[in-house]
């Protein structure tokens, strides 16, 4: 079987969020399934400098709004790759979505329609690299950014099955309709049932109206989605298509992510005992004190969805405890600022920017990871959080509802709690679940026992990648 995945970004060579992290683990996880996948990405500037060398081009377009473009398929970081050669959209330094003034680039809907035509071409007619013939069974679109692939795939004419992820239904590409024809989209399918969404065009709406299969990244973010307080105006939608959507959770790369052989940490460790030499580092690199109570770290982007104001207003839960708060993100200037300000009091240390080697470091020295989020697709932070024997205090939604075991009284005496949930999401239940983890920190025995449930629970890539195989199958050829 061949999928093609259709990106905006994908790790290691482009990362915003998770998005990245799973669009770059999907193919290794799916080859283990008999899948062969390839994925296709807009050339900007890291990708195009990542390509190695020996790239061809197997596509030309002389107009993808407003110049030429280039589809090239080449290899770059282990990565079977389809790249856009199209600079007059891509090739710009900065944030991949937004320009220097912090606004969404003006023509973000012509680049990522851009990105989504050119996989439907691939879909539909194929195409021949180094003299040998490559055309997807399937095509599976990431978020609204591929929202476009079914409506381009059908105007083609093309038969391959589609499915379409939502890994976070907050972003659903949104423009005017006077769009329509410049993107070279039907105005016959400016409706309510087709990509009509309040007057305006949606690429998520055009993808979740018709996409033969519709997947989220965790169950209870599925059920989620269906409910008003969750679906950001689509609900309506996803309880149309309840039949053909699933929740599969994300995994993580568990060779970055692995305590024993992680080349970023203090010490290597196999049992959570071995993290005292990289708490100890991680305190001294953050100027915080030895103290008698957990050491919790954050590693976020720093947005509403997020829910850091919350911990903000429940801080001075955990530090009357004597435990202690690291945190590094960036994103929201507000956010940012108060953070800073958090930082003069004993016991926080901030770091504003993004930095994976540190973001290993905190996660590996820290006794807690918090994720207090309003909502939460999936979540990855959480998953590092167990593998390094770092509980996770996380709040009762989406995928950090179905990844982690609460340390209720029932699961304790069972002995099989992993980390801390509460509920609901504001800031009074999250100081008292503050406070119940100082408690159980202070529980030396019962403090190791989570470690070691933690570190022992799957959070790889097997059985969902055996799942994503199973939808696959039932979308080329329904049962
Ligand atoms: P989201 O995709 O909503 O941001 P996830 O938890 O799925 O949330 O993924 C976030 C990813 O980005 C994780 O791999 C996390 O480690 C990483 N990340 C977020 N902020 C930073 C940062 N400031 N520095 C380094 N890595 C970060
Ligand atoms: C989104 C979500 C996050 C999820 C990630 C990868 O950015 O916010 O919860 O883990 O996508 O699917």
């Amino acid at each position: 079987m061949r999928v093609l995945s259709v990106a905006s970004e994908c790790a290691p060579l482009v990362k915003t969020g998770g998005l990245a992290d799973v669009a770059g683990a999907l193919p290794a996880a799916l080859r283990a399934e008999g899948i062969e996948m390839r994925t296709i990405l807009p050339g900007y500037p890291a990708v195009m400098a990542a390509l190695e060398a020996g790239a061809v081009q197997v596509m030309a377009e002389d107009r993808l709004f407003g110049g030429t473009a280039r589809l090239l398929a080449g290899h770059a970081a282990g990565l079977d790759l389809f790249v856009i050669d199209a600079p007059h959209l891509y090739m710009r330094e900065g944030s991949i979505y937004l320009g220097a003034d912090g606004n969404d680039w003006s023509d973000n809907p012509q680049r990522f329609a851009a990105l989504s035509l050119m996989a439907a071409r691939i879909g539909a007619e194929g195409v021949t690299i180094d003299g040998q013939g490559w055309q997807p069974d399937l095509l599976h679109c990431h978020d609204w950014q591929a929202g476009f692939v079914p409506d381009y795939l059908a105007q083609m004419g093309g038969r391959c099955a589609t499915v379409l992820t939502i890994h976070n239904i907050a972003f659903q590409g949104l423009t005017g309709h006077h769009m329509i024809e410049r993107l070279g989209l039907p105005r016959s399918r400016f409706h309510a049932e087709g990509f009509e969404y309040y007057g305006q065009l949606s690429a998520l709406k055009a993808g979740l109206m018709r996409a033969d299969r519709l997947t989220t990244v965790s169950p209870t973010y599925a059920a989620e989605l269906m409910r008003p307080e969750f679906g950001m105006g689509l609900d309506g939608v996803m309880r149309a298509r309840r039949r053909d959507l699933s929740g599969i959770l994300n995994g993580i790369d568990e060779s970055a992510w692995n305590p024993a052989t992680d080349p970023n940490i203090a010490e290597p460790y196999r049992h959570p005992s071995g993290k005292t030499a990289s708490r100890d580092a991680l305190r001294a690199e953050m100027g915080l004190p030895q103290s008698s109570g957990p050491l919790c770290c954050v590693v976020s982007r720093l947005t509403e969805q997020k829910g850091l104001d919350l911990l903000l207003e429940a801080l001075p839960a955990l530090l009357e405890r004597g435990g202690q708060l690291a945190l590094l993100g960036s994103g929201d200037r507000g956010l940012e600022e108060a953070f800073r300000e958090a930082a003069r009091e004993d016991g926080v240390a901030v770091r504003i920017g993004y930095d994976e080697a540190l973001s290993h470091r905190l996660i590996a020295g820290a006794d807690a990871i918090l994720v207090p989020s309003r909502f939460e697709p999936c979540g990855l932070t959480q998953l590092y959080g167990l593998r390094y024997g770092t509980i996770p205090l996380v709040a009762l939604t989406g995928g950090l509802a179905d990844t982690v075991i609460n340390a209720s009284p029932a699961a304790l005496d069972r002995g099989v709690a992993t980390g801390l949930q509460f509920h609901p999401v504001s800031a009074d239940p999250l100081a008292v679940a503050l406070g119940r983890l100082c408690d159980l920190y202070a529980e030396p025995d019962t403090w190791a026992r989570m470690q070691a449930n933690a570190m022992s629970q799957p959070v790889g890539w097997a059985s969902s990648a055996r799942a994503y195989a199973a939808l696959y199958r039932d979308a080329i050829a329904p049962a």
